[in-house]
């Protein structure tokens, strides 16, 4: 009797676990150290004021960091052959501004907050200084073991079809919808013109991208020329790249994304109706972006949490212990 009450315990147990996302919970820390979000906050806040390319660089490095090997820090690892070594991160920025709020964090309650719920309290806070919807992080991530460059094969890359992007996100149990909305994301910050240029010129022989509109061609030309810099970097979203809102998504529609896989978003009618959605066109049911992108994160955030003795709380972000 005895055991079979605390089995049904333990599968509860198990069941709100899973419900909740492996373990996480908004306000984990609010016990243990109940100014961990507010010095986290303050550091990326104080940072942004200096260097607003910040914002998207540490949303770009959550993202990263969670899908590889899930939401685990492992993105921040130095050494030869970690992930920050490979070719998809070698443009992340933002590394220091997690070092500081590490720095302070130890300083005001050592041991307790994971380098991996740093990133994704930061990447909240990013969306937030740029004029996006806040929203509750649920926190208790602890940070992995383990950090190679091999593993980062499996990021979505710019040339990536959409049943591509869409298989890659529903290996991280991300829906089209989450696609379509995480990739939202890039209504901040900045691409280098090496990841787009052979889409404007005659490249493969088959003249530039027809799906770039032809008014915005010449533009794009001009800002990468053929054989110019390759790593000078261009707006996502054109004309409101500082502003997390929903222009990102008319760009799209006009002709006017700058990526190769964001564009096939609006090309392929299975993803063109959620950014058809988030425009708020007629006989379709609206969708709020900010409202949504909160949502897609705390899922985001939630891949692969760490919890057990695979892995620990770093004490500097960089090595682990
Ligand atoms: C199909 C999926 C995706 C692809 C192929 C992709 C690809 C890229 C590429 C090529 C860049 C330019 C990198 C550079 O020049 O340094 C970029 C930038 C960026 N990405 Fe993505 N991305 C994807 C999804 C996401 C998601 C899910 C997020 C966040 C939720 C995100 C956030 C960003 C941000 C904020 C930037 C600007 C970074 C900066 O200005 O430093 N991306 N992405
Ligand atoms: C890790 O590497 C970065 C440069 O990539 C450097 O600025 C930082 O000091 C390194 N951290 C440690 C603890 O060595
Ligand atoms: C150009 O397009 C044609 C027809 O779509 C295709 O068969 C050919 O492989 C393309 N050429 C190159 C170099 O991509
Ligand atoms: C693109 O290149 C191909 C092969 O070199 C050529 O036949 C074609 O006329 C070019 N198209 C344009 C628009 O320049």
């Amino acid at each position: 009797m005895l055991r079979r009450t605390m089995l049904i315990c333990l599968l509860v147990a198990m069941l709100a676990t899973l419900v909740q996302g492996q373990g996480t919970r908004v306000g984990f820390y609010s016990r243990t150290c109940p100014r961990a979000e507010s010095i986290v906050s303050s550091t990326v806040a104080t940072h942004f004021k200096s260097n607003p390319a910040i914002a998207p660089g540490l949303l770009r490095m959550h993202f990263h960091d969670c899908f590889v090997r899930g939401c685990d820090a492992s993105i921040l690892i130095n050494g030869s052959n970690t992930e920050k070594t490979a070719l998809p991160n070698l443009g992340l920025k933002g590394y220091e501004v997690i070092d500081d709020a590490k720095t302070q964090l130890e300083a005001a309650c050592p041991g307790f907050v994971s380098c991996a719920d740093i990133l994704a309290l930061a990447a909240r806070d990013s969306v937030v200084l740029t004029g996006g919807r806040s929203w509750q992080v649920p926190t208790g991530r602890r940070d992995g073991r383990v950090s190679s460059a091999s593993d980062t094969a499996n990021l979505p890359g710019f040339t990536d079809s959409i049943d591509a992007q869409k298989q890659k996100f529903a290996a991280k149990g991300l829906n089209a919808q989450d696609l379509v909305t995480l990739v939202g994301g890039h209504t901040i910050g900045t691409t280098a013109c090496q990841f787009f240029n052979y889409r404007l010129y005659n490249t493969t022989g088959n003249g530039s991208d027809p799906t770039i509109s032809a008014l915005f061609l010449p533009q794009l030309q001009a800002l990468c020329p053929q054989n110019g810099d390759r790593t000078k970097r261009v707006a996502l979203d054109t004309d409101s790249e500082n502003k997390f809102d929903a222009s990102f998504f008319s760009n799209l529609r006009n002709g006017r994304g700058i990526l190769e896989s964001d564009q096939k978003l609006w090309t392929d009618t299975s993803t063109r109706t959620f950014v058809q959605r988030f425009l708020g066109v007629r006989g379709l049911a609206a969708l709020n972006f900010n409202v949504e992108f909160g949502k897609s994160m705390v899922k985001m955030s939630n891949i692969g949490v760490k919890t057990g003795s695979d892995s620990e709380i770093r004490k500097i972000c960089s090595a682990i212990n």
